[in-house]
Parts: C-alpha cells; structure tokens; sequence
C-alpha cells in the first residue's frame, strides 16, 4: 500500500509559491488550483495530500503528526519552539524581525519598557539578553497601532517591505533576526516515510540552489 504523503500549506501568498515549488519538483495536484473553499487536495497517483491551514498553525499540525511535511515562517518557530525536523531553508517569505517604533522615540532608560508584539517569546528572548526590563502588551494584529495611540513604546513585529511601517510613520530600530520559509516534517514520519520526505526535500534543495546559488 501507498504511504500518503500530508502536507500543511500556509494560507495565502508563501503558501502559493510555496506549492509551485512542490509543482515544479514532480508533486502537482490540479485540484489545488482550483481550490473553491475546499481546504484538502489530493493527487492519488503522486500519493499527496495538501492541505491548506492558517500559516501559525502549520507547526502544529505537523508537530501532532496531521501533516507529515508543512512550511512555516522561522518566526513562528522561534516563537513556538515546535518539536519537529526542520529540514529545509526554502530562502524565500524573506522577512525580518525588528524593533520599531515613532520617529521620536527615545528609550526611557531606568522605565520599563512597553513593547506590543504577536511574537511575546522572541520579544522576551530578545530583551532578556539585552537585559532590559519590558512590558509585553500581546496583541494579535494590527501592532503598528500600539505605538502610535500610546499603548507601547515600541512594537516588536516582521517587517518585510517596510511599506506598513512607512505609511504610519514608523521606523526600525534594531534588527532581532532575519526570517525566511523553512520546510518542517514530523518527527515521526520522517523516521517511516523517510525516502519520500528526503525526495521531496532534495527536489526542493536543487530547486532553491539552482535560484539562489
Ligand atoms: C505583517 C506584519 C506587519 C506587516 C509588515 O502583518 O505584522 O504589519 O505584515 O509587512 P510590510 O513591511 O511589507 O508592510 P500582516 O499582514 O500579517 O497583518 P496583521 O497586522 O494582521 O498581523
């Protein structure tokens, strides 16, 4: 019997290209492309099985053996410290974390500082090695808001075209890490279905190398 192969796809534009990337490595499924409001696919003659899920929770699925492969932002495995394999920097979703804030802004040396961010585990990280004494206001979206009404000193958030940023009069002012798609697998199944995963993995390898390199 075929082992399915189940892959966790991040909703929206990472997952897309992340998915003409599968394509192009032999792994197409022309039900995917015209997706209605379906969140599963298969290709039952390449044995895959796509699914498309909100781009926080691709780890977990992966992570609880749903999907045996999936492809998440490093920002949401630093922030979650999943339990899985990563197997692959796919070098693009290129983004950073950052520290921003208003243009005028000046630490308040001696204060607590306010910082609102989805990301409270790499902002405690972060600030703890500075060993700065912070405030995290968890928001869920939106965090460019925080600052500008006076709800935080500063925001610790992804910054990819710095547009948002721009457009409210913001700035960066530390750079944390840079931030990219990784292809994650369940550590389960990359120990039973380890052929198929480490296809599917080297098929992609060349394909970012033969990019980038
Ligand atoms: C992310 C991030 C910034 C924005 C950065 O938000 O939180 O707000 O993208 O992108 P830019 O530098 O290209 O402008 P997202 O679109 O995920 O929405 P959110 O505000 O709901 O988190």
């Amino acid at each position: 019997m075929k082992n399915w192969i189940h892959i966790a796809l991040p909703k929206g534009r990472l997952g897309e290209k992340a998915y003409a990337m599968l394509k192009n490595s032999g792994y197409d499924c022309p039900a995917l492309e015209d997706p209605g409001r379906k969140l599963i696919f298969e290709n039952p003659e390449k044995g895959i099985r796509y699914f498309w899920v909100k781009p926080s929770d691709v780890a977990i699925y992966v992570e609880r053996g749903a999907a045996d492969l999936g492809i998440v932002g490093k920002d949401i495995l630093l922030e979650y410290q999943p339990d899985v394999y990563e197997l692959l920097d796919l070098r693009m979703g290129k983004c950073r974390m950052a520290v921003a804030g208003k243009k005028d802004f000046r630490d308040p040396v001696g204060q607590t500082l306010k910082v609102a961010t989805k990301f409270p585990n790499i902002t405690r990280s972060y600030y703890s090695g500075k060993c700065r004494d912070i405030d995290i206001i968890h928001l869920n979206g939106s965090i460019e808001l925080a600052p500008i009404l006076g709800l935080s000193h500063v925001i610790v958030d992804i910054v990819e075209t710095g547009t948002t940023l721009r457009e409210n009069d913001l700035m960066v002012y530390e750079e944390i890490v840079p931030i990219s798609a990784r292809l994650i697998a369940n550590i389960a199944s990359y120990q039973f279905k380890d052929t198929q995963i480490n296809t599917i993995r080297e098929r992609l390898q060349g394909q970012v190398e033969r990019k980038y390199d």
